[in-house]
């Protein structure tokens, strides 16, 4: 075989066989087919698309690119979720703590900073301390312990994934649906999840922009899951504005801290879109880990939980398995920033076409664009534009007003965080440009728009073989 044939096989749209793709992905993680020829491949997949066979063969390819972890002796059920990516998207922190205080064990295999999106990796590695290139046994270790554990993929675990996503990241072949599906899947299969919620997002800070598309993903990702013997249950969620109030790696972890502690719960103040599309989540993670007969029960159950203290508890628990400072954290936390830094406020003017020239009448902010905010934060230092770069943990914004707040000149929007002089200027125009403003209020907006499930039918409650150590 030679990799220029495959390359030109799929660019003429012709459905690649298992061989042929273990042969160019297997080339690849050895190091024997160079970058060049896996961009073209994955630009040519990215036009071309694959085949539902296909995708399912890539997924088993990449998965058998390195060790499945054994999850045998620790107890389950083991549940994990997976965002396909967004923009203040922190749920993964805050979810892994609930489930493993509701007696789930979270084995949960993450990604890094991709494209404009955030990463949960560069998000804990912002602790400092936090490790996520944990080795199998300290992975094992971990899970047992403390009921989740949350690492990267590693030379050790789908080493084809750490290879494929940087390289994705840098040509523009993230946004192709079996490319995300492989992508994703290989590292669940891995970890050793028996059921897997996903949250596949739509919407401009989404890589899929359209709810179709958004579908799509979400039905590719439940077909190739069931096949491989899994549980699923997709949420297609909202992602046209950035989920809760914060951005950056730091700031974020900070924010899943509060959510933590009740913040945006039960009509507590709070990042509220954020705890919806967290506990919506969580509930499906309660269901399919038989905790809860359905999605209502699961929610309730998952408030009290986080009412009750435990998964706060659990979330300082890992950071401290996981080599962080929980001391040091809880004194960072509110005052740990980058140096310069700016405020974004209503300008003057703001939304005037939309009032008509009517001066004193009413200005709501009609949207705040994910994707543009996205790209800023990027600038700021908070995701990399080459494979290489560092993260900064401390830049970022934090939202003072979202989408639907009334507002006049002058009230502050936005604070702003950067590494560096430069990555401000570059972004303080995009955040500018992010923010609408009219004269109404915009139409209220559902953030769970679906839920498709696949596989074998989920557990009933109390299934399970009970709370897993660490748990209730
Ligand atoms: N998340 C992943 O793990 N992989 C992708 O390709 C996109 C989002």
């Amino acid at each position: 075989m030679r990799a220029v044939d495959i390359i030109a096989d799929k660019r003429d749209g012709k459905e690649l066989t298992g061989e042929e793709l273990g042969f160019l992905i297997g080339g690849y993680t050895a190091g024997q087919i160079p970058d060049y020829q896996i961009s073209a491949w994955a630009m040519a997949v990215f036009f071309r698309g694959m085949t539902s066979a296909e995708t399912a063969a890539l997924t088993r390819v990449m998965l058998g690119s390195g060790a499945v972890i054994d999850l045998s002796g620790i107890p389950g059920p083991f549940i994990d979720k997976h965002s396909t990516g967004g923009v203040g998207d922190k749920t993964s922190l805050i979810l892994a703590p609930l489930a493993a205080a509701l007696g789930i064990r979270d084995p949960m295999m993450s990604g890094r900073a991709l494209g404009h999106t955030g990463g949960t990796l560069d998000k804990l590695e912002s602790i400092p301390g936090f490790r996520t290139n944990l080795s199998v046994g300290e992975f094992r270790s971990i899970l047992a312990k403390d009921g989740f554990a949350m690492t990267g993929q590693t030379r050790e675990v789908v080493p084809a994934d750490r290879l494929l996503y940087a390289l994705r990241d840098v040509t523009g072949t993230v946004e192709s649906i079996p490319l995300i599906t492989a992508s994703i899947l290989a590292k669940k299969a891995a970890e050793g999840a028996e059921g897997l919620v996903f949250d596949v997002k739509y919407g401009s800070g989404a890589f899929m922009k359209e709810a179709s598309q958004g579908e799509k993903l979400a039905r590719s990702l439940a077909d190739t899951g069931a096949a491989m013997g899994r549980r699923i249950i997709a949420l297609l969620t909202g992602m046209d504005e950035p989920l809760g109030n914060m951005v950056g790696n730091f700031l974020e972890v900070e924010e899943s801290l509060d959510c933590l502690e009740g913040a945006g719960v039960r009509g507590r103040p709070g990042p509220e879109d954020l705890m919806e599309v967290t506990l919506e989540l969580g509930a499906r993670m309660a269901v399919l880990g038989g905790k809860a007969k359905d999605a209502a029960g699961g929610r309730a159950l998952c408030e009290d939980c986080i009412a009750g203290g435990r998964p706060r508890e659990l979330f300082l628990r890992n950071v401290k398995s996981q080599g962080g400072d929980p001391v040091k954290l809880l004194e960072l936390r509110g005052n740990w920033r980058s140096p310069v830094g700016a405020e974004i406020r209503v300008p003057p003017g703001a939304g005037e076409s939309a009032k008509n020239g009517v001066s004193g009448a009413p200005l709501y902010i009609r949207r705040i664009d994910a994707w543009k905010v996205g790209n800023a934060a990027v600038a700021l230092g908070v995701g990399r534009n080459r494979t290489e770069d560092p993260v900064s943990p401390t830049a970022g914004i934090q939202f003072h007003r979202k989408r639907g707040a009334p507002v006049k000149a002058g009230d502050p929007v936005m604070t702003v965080w950067s590494a560096t002089e430069e990555g401000l200027a570059a972004a303080l125009p995009r955040l500018e440009a992010a923010v609408e403003y009219g004269a109404e209020p915009p139409s209220p907006q559902k953030l769970v728009l679906k839920e498709i499930t696949a596989g074998p039918a989920a557990a009933g409650p109390d299934a399970s073989t009970g709370p897993a150590e660490g748990g209730r």
